[in-house]
């Protein structure tokens, strides 16, 4: 039973322990953003941060996302930029209960807006991932190698 909380900056040093590979260094440089530079900004970009942790253990996934991240797009809902389960706990269905309730929680804050993520084309736990949500992969105009995933909450 994983139990959900958001983050904030004391989370920062768990969040970057974890096991991301193969997306490591884009995952520590992001959560550095997210939970600790990003703090001045506070007042612009709307962080949504949720950590998952299993009752009585250490903290196991997290997924960090911005709402409206395009300025001037005061609707553009949500941009997933990562959602990782620590490698030592992969392929249990913690991603499939990680992505329900962070679709869940995006629905619960703004139902009807549209919830995006970028993926790797050779991303293959990922894109599994989405396709059991249904969610459909289009290639990206603005970044090669990568597909827009996207589906309304
Ligand atoms: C993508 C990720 C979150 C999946 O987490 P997970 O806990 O392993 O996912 P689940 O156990 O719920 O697996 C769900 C389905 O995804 C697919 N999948 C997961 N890992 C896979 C793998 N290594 N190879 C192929 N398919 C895979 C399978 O269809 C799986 O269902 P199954 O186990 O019944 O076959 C995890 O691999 C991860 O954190 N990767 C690194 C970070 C990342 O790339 N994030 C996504 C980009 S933002």
């Amino acid at each position: 039973m994983l139990i959900p909380r958001e983050a904030d900056s004391e989370d920062y040093k768990s969040l970057r322990s974890f096991d991301c590979s193969p997306l490591t260094a884009m995952w520590q440089l992001e959560v550095r953003s997210l939970l600790r530079d990003l703090e001045l900004w506070r007042e612009t970009v709307d962080r949504h941060v949720l950590v998952f942790r299993e009752p009585d253990s250490e903290d196991i996934a997290a997924v960090l996302a911005y709402r409206d991240l395009l300025p001037g797009y005061s609707n553009s809902g949500f941009f997933v930029y990562a959602l990782a389960v620590d490698a030592r706990f992969r392929r249990k269905g913690y991603g499939t209960t990680v992505l329900a309730a962070a679709l869940e929680s995006f629905s619960c804050k703004c139902p009807g807006c549209r919830v995006t993520w970028l993926v790797h084309q050779d991303n293959e736990p990922c894109i599994a991932l989405s396709e059991r949500f249904g969610v459909a992969a289009e290639p990206s105009s603005e970044h090669p190698d990568y597909l827009v995933l996207s589906t309304t909450v």
